[in-house]
């Protein structure tokens, strides 16, 4: 078979003899990309990501992670992406408008290798918006879309179909894109209609294969033909593409990549899992993306443990990896600080707006057992006769980190370091505002602490039956107002830190 020639516009990614990962919703996020990228893929699409949603969000350089989030209005990752996949990624976007998909290619195009329209999605969500197969029987518009992105941004911009009931159709909807310089079609070989266990159409992608000049993706193939790796060469033979695109097979097993054969799962879920915490995927993501690896032995001990899970500590835990986990927490935490410090000294109070702000974390093993800063900001209030710290906490949805605000005598305080729960950011809160105070905080090697911690023990009873009557949710006033999550915090203080 002759190697075809990219069409114009065709950047450094080449779609010749290339293996992909094939996009997936809610599979096809970062971590399951890197991994199918370490086993041999030289291609990964992303989920597929709808045009209007994208349109809204904003770039942000994630210096703590290493990655660059597109972040939505309401503060969801919608897309993220990193130095790694930077030339192997293929965005794929869900769309029927030219100029809003233009905007969204625009967005994204310098941290990705190439562009890609969905046009084989025949979910109803997708179709009654006219994107995915909609798209397939308005072949004006499809031209008009990958025209003006083509033209549009500097980056390979592709499409993925699904076969038309008639060759003929196929054949000439084929030519019809190619005409708009597309640097490859992905064919999907079965119609709109067909379901995924129907045989896949090789007869048609080869047609499709032979009457274009550009690479053809072949997909398909994952439940009659590849298996494991030798078979991704069989399926683009039979087909008589360019290049193979893989989805289910990759979801079930990603090692399929792997020139040197498949690996256990056991191994590739472990594998999958540190790309998922390394790079702080969503729990519930990461779990579905197991219970895919999983299939029938969901029931298993192991499925049942994994449903249970519900944070990515407890996922590891099941796997046997908490020793990572909290390894990684630490580097993550560390790495936050130094970004945030910036060499500056981490104790000397910076005013943000109207706010105190101090780079300090709160280091649990500091205070005696069961004496916290905030102890000693509550009764160096109650002292003082002012009425007693109120904090607020957020919830950052970029790392889901926490970071509180303490209000002492109208006058508010926070650290600037973002804290890994939100027990802690508010001890941090508490830190700021006593070292901003002059206060002591109680610390073990602070020699004011020991009386603290005598008086303490002592008032801790009744101030543990005035907590009793205050209820287990605080005060009245807590609220959900903004995108971040805030957790208004009873004042009262709690034993554990
Ligand atoms: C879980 C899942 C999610 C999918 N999401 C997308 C998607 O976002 N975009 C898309 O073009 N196709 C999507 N597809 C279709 C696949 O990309 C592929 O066309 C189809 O599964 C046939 O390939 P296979 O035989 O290798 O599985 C999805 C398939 C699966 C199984």
């Amino acid at each position: 078979m002759k190697e075809k020639m990219m069409g114009q516009g065709a950047g450094r990614l080449g779609f010749c003899r290339k293996a992909a990962l094939a996009p997936m919703v809610r599979v096809g996020t970062l971590p399951m990309r890197l991994l199918a990228l370490e086993y041999g893929a030289d291609i990964v699409y992303c989920e597929e990501l709808i045009d209007i949603r994208m349109a809204q969000c904003r770039r942000v350089v994630n210096e703590v992670l290493e990655t660059v989030d597109f972040v939505a209005p309401d503060e969801r990752v919608m897309f993220r992406t990193c130095l790694r996949e930077k030339d192997h990624v293929v965005f794929q976007m869900g769309t029927a408008d030219p100029q809003r998909a233009l905007t969204v290619a625009q967005l994204v195009e310098n941290d990705v290798a190439a562009i890609d329209v969905n046009m084989g999605c025949p979910k109803e969500y997708s179709t009654k918006g006219g994107m995915g197969a909609a798209l397939l029987s308005d072949p004006d518009k499809i031209e008009a879309i990958l025209s003006t992105l083509v033209k549009g941004v500097s980056k390979p911009v592709t499409c993925k179909i699904r076969i038309l009931p008639s060759l003929e159709d196929t054949v000439s909807l084929a030519k019809r894109i190619e005409k708009t310089g597309v640097a490859a079609i992905a064919v999907h070989g079965r119609t709109k209609e067909e379901r995924p266990q129907h045989p896949v159409h090789c007869d048609v992608i080869k047609a499709v294969a032979q009457a274009v000049s550009v690479p053809v993706i072949a997909n398909g193939g994952s439940l009659d033909l590849v298996k494991s790796h030798g078979d991704i060469q069989v399926f683009r033979e039979a087909a008589g593409a360019s290049s193979v695109m893989l989805a289910r097979a990759a979801m079930w097993n990603p090692s399929v990549f792997r020139c040197q054969g498949l690996l256990s799962l056991e191994s590739v879920m472990e594998a999958y899992i540190r790309y998922a915490v390394r790079y702080e995927n969503h729990a519930s993501n990461t779990k579905y993306c197991l219970c895919q690896m999983l299939r029938d032995r969901v029931e298993s001990p192991l499925g049942k443990q994994l449903h249970a899970a519900q944070t990515s500590a407890e996922i590891c835990e099941v796997f046997g990896l908490q020793e990572f986990y909290s390894e990684h927490r630490a580097r993550l935490l560390a790495r936050q600080d130094s970004l945030h410090t910036g060499g500056q000294r981490p104790d000397r109070p910076v005013m943000e707006g109207d706010v105190t702000t101090m780079s300090v974390r709160f280091h649990r093993r500091e205070y005696p057992p069961q004496i916290t800063p905030k102890m000693h900001l509550l009764e160096w209030s109650r002292r003082e006769k002012l009425e007693q710290p109120a904090y607020e906490t957020v919830q950052r949805p970029l790392d889901r980190g926490f970071q509180s605000t303490v209000t002492v005598a109208e006058k508010k305080y926070r650290s600037t370091l973002w804290e890994k729960s939100k027990k802690f950011a508010e001890q941090a809160a508490a830190v700021v505002c006593l070292r901003s105070l002059g206060v002591s905080e109680g610390r073990v090697a602070d020699p004011e602490a020991e009386l603290v911690s005598k008086r303490k023990r002592e008032e801790r009873r009744a101030d543990q039956s005035e907590e009793e009557k205050e209820g287990p949710h605080g005060p009245p006033n807590a609220s959900d107002s903004t995108s971040r999550k805030r957790h208004q915090s009873k004042p009262q203080e709690e034993v554990k830190g």
